[in-house]
Protein backbone atom coordinates (compact mmCIF):
# COMPACT_ATOMS: atom_id res chain seq x y z
CA UNK A 1 0.00 0.00 0.00
CA UNK A 2 1.25 3.38 -0.84
CA UNK A 3 1.85 5.98 1.99
CA UNK A 4 1.40 8.59 -0.70
CA UNK A 5 -1.48 11.11 -1.40
CA UNK A 6 -1.89 11.13 -5.09
CA UNK A 7 -3.45 13.16 -6.75
CA UNK A 8 -5.35 12.34 -10.45
CA UNK A 9 -3.58 13.14 -13.35
CA UNK A 10 -7.19 13.50 -15.13
CA UNK A 11 -9.35 14.24 -12.48
CA UNK A 12 -12.24 15.75 -14.29
CA UNK A 13 -13.18 12.21 -15.53
CA UNK A 14 -12.47 10.32 -12.47
CA UNK A 15 -13.58 12.27 -9.25
CA UNK A 16 -15.92 14.83 -8.30
CA UNK A 17 -14.61 18.27 -7.70
CA UNK A 18 -15.34 17.63 -4.23
CA UNK A 19 -13.19 14.66 -3.91
CA UNK A 20 -10.35 16.61 -5.55
CA UNK A 21 -10.82 19.45 -3.09
CA UNK A 22 -10.41 17.22 0.03
CA UNK A 23 -7.68 15.07 -1.52
CA UNK A 24 -5.85 18.63 -2.25
CA UNK A 25 -6.43 20.05 1.01
CA UNK A 26 -5.25 16.85 3.16
CA UNK A 27 -2.38 17.16 0.16
CA UNK A 28 -1.02 20.38 0.97
CA UNK A 29 -1.77 20.43 4.47
CA UNK A 30 1.55 20.07 6.82
CA UNK A 31 1.71 16.75 8.88
CA UNK A 32 1.61 18.38 12.63
CA UNK A 33 -0.84 21.32 13.69
CA UNK A 34 2.01 23.50 13.94
CA UNK A 35 2.45 26.70 12.37
CA UNK A 36 2.03 27.18 8.74
CA UNK A 37 5.99 28.53 7.85
CA UNK A 38 5.50 28.62 4.41
CA UNK A 39 2.33 28.45 2.36
CA UNK A 40 1.60 28.48 -1.64
CA UNK A 41 -1.56 28.70 -2.88
CA UNK A 42 -2.47 28.74 -6.71
CA UNK A 43 0.54 29.37 -7.92
CA UNK A 44 1.34 29.40 -11.46
CA UNK A 45 3.80 30.69 -13.79
CA UNK A 46 4.35 31.08 -17.37
CA UNK A 47 7.18 32.15 -18.85
CA UNK A 48 6.66 33.55 -22.49
CA UNK A 49 9.07 33.02 -24.60
CA UNK A 50 9.91 34.27 -28.82
CA UNK A 51 8.24 30.20 -29.27
CA UNK A 52 5.50 31.39 -27.43
CA UNK A 53 4.49 30.62 -23.58
CA UNK A 54 6.14 28.00 -21.23
CA UNK A 55 3.35 27.25 -18.78
CA UNK A 56 5.80 25.97 -16.24
CA UNK A 57 4.06 25.96 -13.07
CA UNK A 58 0.46 24.71 -12.76
CA UNK A 59 -2.03 25.38 -9.70
CA UNK A 60 0.50 24.84 -6.92
CA UNK A 61 -0.90 24.63 -3.01
CA UNK A 62 1.27 23.61 -0.54
CA UNK A 63 1.63 24.71 3.17
CA UNK A 64 5.28 23.75 4.59
CA UNK A 65 4.92 23.63 8.54
CA UNK A 66 7.44 26.25 10.61
CA UNK A 67 10.55 23.86 10.95
CA UNK A 68 9.30 21.15 8.55
CA UNK A 69 11.86 19.56 6.00
CA UNK A 70 10.31 19.53 2.81
CA UNK A 71 11.88 18.04 -0.43
CA UNK A 72 11.01 18.76 -3.61
CA UNK A 73 11.72 15.91 -6.24
CA UNK A 74 10.89 15.46 -10.11
CA UNK A 75 12.33 15.13 -13.43
CA UNK A 76 14.16 17.72 -15.40
CA UNK A 77 11.76 20.34 -16.39
CA UNK A 78 8.97 19.63 -14.17
CA UNK A 79 9.33 23.34 -12.79
CA UNK A 80 11.49 22.24 -9.09
CA UNK A 81 13.81 25.50 -9.62
CA UNK A 82 11.11 27.52 -11.03
CA UNK A 83 8.80 27.72 -7.66
CA UNK A 84 12.17 27.53 -5.58
CA UNK A 85 13.13 30.77 -7.44
CA UNK A 86 9.36 31.92 -6.76
CA UNK A 87 9.44 31.18 -2.81
CA UNK A 88 13.05 32.63 -3.19
CA UNK A 89 11.53 36.35 -4.45
CA UNK A 90 13.63 36.09 -7.05
CA UNK A 91 10.61 35.69 -9.65
CA UNK A 92 7.26 36.89 -9.38
CA UNK A 93 4.20 33.94 -9.79
CA UNK A 94 1.87 34.96 -12.94
CA UNK A 95 -0.61 34.42 -10.20
CA UNK A 96 -1.02 32.76 -6.67
CA UNK A 97 0.17 34.09 -3.57
CA UNK A 98 2.73 32.91 -1.07
CA UNK A 99 2.94 33.83 2.41
CA UNK A 100 5.69 33.14 5.16
CA UNK A 101 4.60 33.46 9.08
CA UNK A 102 1.17 34.49 7.81
CA UNK A 103 2.65 37.45 6.07
CA UNK A 104 1.87 37.81 2.29
CA UNK A 105 5.37 37.16 0.69
CA UNK A 106 3.80 37.54 -3.03
CA UNK A 107 0.75 38.93 -3.51
CA UNK A 108 -0.91 40.12 -6.69
CA UNK A 109 2.42 39.82 -8.62
CA UNK A 110 3.83 42.21 -5.42
CA UNK A 111 6.88 41.41 -3.30
CA UNK A 112 7.40 42.03 0.30
CA UNK A 113 10.90 42.78 0.50
CA UNK A 114 11.16 42.10 4.17
CA UNK A 115 9.83 38.77 4.23
CA UNK A 116 12.28 37.47 2.11
CA UNK A 117 15.14 38.83 3.66
CA UNK A 118 14.48 36.34 6.27
CA UNK A 119 14.98 33.34 3.95
CA UNK A 120 18.61 31.74 3.57
CA UNK A 121 19.05 30.23 -0.06
CA UNK A 122 21.83 27.75 -1.47
CA UNK A 123 22.08 27.00 -4.94
CA UNK A 124 23.97 24.49 -6.73
CA UNK A 125 27.12 26.39 -7.58
CA UNK A 126 28.69 27.76 -4.18
CA UNK A 127 28.32 31.42 -5.51
CA UNK A 128 31.39 32.94 -3.34
CA UNK A 129 33.61 35.53 -3.91
CA UNK A 130 37.04 34.32 -4.67
CA UNK A 131 38.47 37.08 -3.18
CA UNK A 132 36.89 36.71 0.03
CA UNK A 133 38.18 34.58 2.78
CA UNK A 134 35.52 31.89 4.18
CA UNK A 135 35.09 33.98 6.97
CA UNK A 136 34.43 37.05 4.92
CA UNK A 137 31.80 35.66 2.54
CA UNK A 138 30.00 33.81 5.59
CA UNK A 139 29.84 37.33 6.92
CA UNK A 140 29.16 39.29 4.04
CA UNK A 141 25.39 39.12 4.54
CA UNK A 142 25.70 40.39 8.19
CA UNK A 143 27.75 43.30 6.93
CA UNK A 144 25.28 44.17 4.44
CA UNK A 145 23.30 44.27 7.71
CA UNK A 146 25.79 46.63 9.22
CA UNK A 147 26.67 44.31 11.72
CA UNK A 148 30.40 45.70 13.45
CA UNK A 149 33.33 43.81 12.51
CA UNK A 150 34.64 41.85 15.18
CA UNK A 151 30.75 40.65 16.02
CA UNK A 152 30.40 39.30 12.48
CA UNK A 153 33.38 37.66 12.34
CA UNK A 154 32.63 35.92 15.78
CA UNK A 155 29.33 34.94 14.01
CA UNK A 156 31.06 33.36 10.83
CA UNK A 157 33.68 32.05 13.06
CA UNK A 158 30.90 29.86 15.05
CA UNK A 159 29.23 29.40 11.81
CA UNK A 160 32.24 27.65 9.98
CA UNK A 161 32.12 25.49 13.29
CA UNK A 162 28.16 24.52 12.59
CA UNK A 163 29.22 23.51 9.13
CA UNK A 164 32.66 21.68 9.83
CA UNK A 165 34.58 23.86 8.18
CA UNK A 166 36.81 25.27 11.40
CA UNK A 167 40.15 25.71 10.86
CA UNK A 168 39.63 26.79 7.60
CA UNK A 169 38.41 30.24 8.36
CA UNK A 170 40.73 32.06 6.59
CA UNK A 171 41.21 29.90 3.70
CA UNK A 172 39.98 31.21 -0.02
CA UNK A 173 37.09 29.19 -1.93
CA UNK A 174 39.92 28.04 -4.50
CA UNK A 175 41.56 26.53 -1.54
CA UNK A 176 38.55 24.29 -0.92
CA UNK A 177 36.89 21.12 -2.36
CA UNK A 178 33.58 20.96 -3.80
CA UNK A 179 31.95 20.11 -0.37
CA UNK A 180 33.76 22.47 1.87
CA UNK A 181 32.59 25.12 -1.23
CA UNK A 182 28.93 23.95 -0.02
CA UNK A 183 29.44 24.22 3.42
CA UNK A 184 30.59 27.74 3.59
CA UNK A 185 27.51 28.46 0.99
CA UNK A 186 25.74 27.11 3.78
CA UNK A 187 26.70 28.79 6.68
CA UNK A 188 26.33 32.31 4.65
CA UNK A 189 22.66 31.06 4.38
CA UNK A 190 22.16 30.61 7.83
CA UNK A 191 24.32 33.97 9.44
CA UNK A 192 21.12 35.76 9.25
CA UNK A 193 19.00 32.98 11.04
CA UNK A 194 17.09 32.24 8.26
CA UNK A 195 13.16 31.22 9.06
CA UNK A 196 13.22 29.58 5.54
CA UNK A 197 16.31 27.64 4.31
CA UNK A 198 15.49 27.58 0.42
CA UNK A 199 18.14 24.53 -1.16
CA UNK A 200 18.68 23.32 -4.98
CA UNK A 201 20.00 20.53 -5.74
CA UNK A 202 23.14 21.98 -3.32
CA UNK A 203 25.15 18.65 -3.45
CA UNK A 204 23.83 17.74 -6.90
CA UNK A 205 27.93 18.42 -8.46
CA UNK A 206 29.56 16.33 -5.05
CA UNK A 207 30.19 13.26 -5.27
CA UNK A 208 28.28 10.36 -3.86
CA UNK A 209 30.47 9.89 -0.64
CA UNK A 210 30.94 13.70 0.22
CA UNK A 211 27.00 13.87 -0.47
CA UNK A 212 26.16 11.51 2.00
CA UNK A 213 27.97 13.30 4.49
CA UNK A 214 26.58 16.64 3.92
CA UNK A 215 23.26 14.87 4.11
CA UNK A 216 23.94 13.58 7.79
CA UNK A 217 25.28 17.16 8.56
CA UNK A 218 22.45 19.21 6.88
CA UNK A 219 20.16 17.06 8.90
CA UNK A 220 22.01 18.49 12.28
CA UNK A 221 21.93 21.65 11.25
CA UNK A 222 18.01 21.80 10.59
CA UNK A 223 17.55 19.77 13.76
CA UNK A 224 19.87 22.83 15.39
CA UNK A 225 18.81 25.59 13.28
CA UNK A 226 14.56 24.56 13.59
CA UNK A 227 14.62 26.77 9.94
CA UNK A 228 11.45 25.58 7.39
CA UNK A 229 13.25 24.02 4.89
CA UNK A 230 12.17 23.16 0.77
CA UNK A 231 15.36 20.90 -0.74
CA UNK A 232 14.66 20.22 -4.50
CA UNK A 233 16.34 17.41 -5.43
CA UNK A 234 17.30 14.53 -8.13
CA UNK A 235 17.83 11.89 -6.12
CA UNK A 236 15.09 10.27 -4.27
CA UNK A 237 17.22 8.32 -1.56
CA UNK A 238 18.52 12.06 -0.68
CA UNK A 239 14.87 13.35 -0.40
CA UNK A 240 12.82 10.83 1.81
CA UNK A 241 16.66 10.33 3.73
CA UNK A 242 16.25 13.75 4.60
CA UNK A 243 12.46 14.97 4.86
CA UNK A 244 9.51 14.96 6.81
CA UNK A 245 7.26 15.34 3.41
CA UNK A 246 7.75 14.77 -0.07
CA UNK A 247 6.60 16.76 -3.08
CA UNK A 248 6.40 14.99 -6.20
CA UNK A 249 6.24 17.43 -9.50
CA UNK A 250 5.13 16.20 -12.92
CA UNK A 251 6.36 18.33 -15.78
CA UNK A 252 4.36 19.94 -18.73
CA UNK A 253 2.40 22.02 -16.66
CA UNK A 254 4.90 21.25 -13.28
CA UNK A 255 1.82 20.09 -11.06
CA UNK A 256 1.98 18.38 -7.53
CA UNK A 257 1.52 14.78 -8.35
CA UNK A 258 1.68 13.57 -4.64
CA UNK A 259 3.00 14.45 -1.24
CA UNK A 260 4.37 11.39 0.88
CA UNK A 261 5.27 11.57 4.82
CA UNK A 262 8.40 10.32 6.23
CA UNK A 263 8.06 9.07 8.86
CA UNK A 264 10.94 7.63 9.22
CA UNK A 265 12.65 8.34 13.33
CA UNK A 266 15.29 10.97 13.51
CA UNK A 267 18.18 11.33 13.62
CA UNK A 268 18.45 9.32 10.31
CA UNK A 269 21.44 7.69 10.18
CA UNK A 270 23.28 5.66 7.29
CA UNK A 271 21.33 2.26 8.96
CA UNK A 272 18.45 4.37 8.28
CA UNK A 273 18.97 3.80 4.43
CA UNK A 274 19.16 -0.10 5.05
CA UNK A 275 15.54 -0.59 6.21
CA UNK A 276 12.64 -1.66 4.73
CA UNK A 277 10.49 1.16 5.72
CA UNK A 278 12.95 3.49 3.62
CA UNK A 279 13.30 1.17 0.86
CA UNK A 280 9.80 0.75 0.59
CA UNK A 281 8.89 4.89 0.45
CA UNK A 282 11.64 5.26 -1.84
CA UNK A 283 10.43 2.32 -4.70
CA UNK A 284 7.38 3.88 -4.05
CA UNK A 285 8.26 6.87 -5.78
CA UNK A 286 10.23 5.79 -7.95
CA UNK A 287 7.71 4.08 -9.29
CA UNK A 288 5.49 6.96 -9.64
CA UNK A 289 8.38 9.00 -11.09
CA UNK A 290 8.11 5.91 -14.26
CA UNK A 291 4.45 5.70 -14.12
CA UNK A 292 4.81 9.37 -16.02
CA UNK A 293 7.41 7.45 -18.72
N1 LIG B 1 13.62 31.78 -17.96
C1 LIG B 1 12.90 30.87 -18.61
N2 LIG B 1 12.29 31.17 -19.79
C2 LIG B 1 11.53 30.27 -20.43
N3 LIG B 1 11.30 29.02 -19.99
C3 LIG B 1 11.88 28.65 -18.83
C4 LIG B 1 12.71 29.55 -18.09
N4 LIG B 1 13.14 28.91 -16.98
C5 LIG B 1 12.61 27.67 -17.01
N5 LIG B 1 11.85 27.51 -18.13
C6 LIG B 1 11.08 26.30 -18.51
O1 LIG B 1 10.18 26.01 -17.45
C7 LIG B 1 10.12 24.62 -17.21
C8 LIG B 1 10.55 24.33 -15.78
O2 LIG B 1 11.92 24.61 -15.64
P1 LIG B 1 12.71 24.49 -14.24
O3 LIG B 1 11.93 25.19 -13.21
O4 LIG B 1 14.11 24.91 -14.47
O5 LIG B 1 12.65 22.90 -13.98
P2 LIG B 1 13.55 21.95 -13.07
O6 LIG B 1 14.28 22.78 -12.09
O7 LIG B 1 12.57 21.01 -12.44
O8 LIG B 1 14.47 21.22 -14.00
C9 LIG B 1 10.99 23.97 -18.27
O9 LIG B 1 10.17 23.62 -19.35
C10 LIG B 1 11.95 25.08 -18.66
O10 LIG B 1 12.40 24.93 -19.98
MG1 LIG C 1 16.34 22.94 -11.62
Amino acid sequence: MSTSTTRSPAPEQETSMTQRTAARSAAQAPPTGGAVGLRVSGVDKVYPTRRGEVHALSGIDLDVARGEFVSLVGRSGCGKTTLLRILSGLLAPSAGLVEAGGRPAWSAGRRDDAVFAEFGLVFQEANLFPWFTVTDNVALPLKLRGMPRAERRARAVELCATVGLAGFEDSYPRELSGGMRQRAAIARALACDPSVLLMDEPFGALDALTRDRMNLELQQIHAVSGATVVFVTHSIPEAVFLADRVVLLTPRPGRIRSVTPVDLPRPRSAATETTPEFGALVAGLRTELDRED
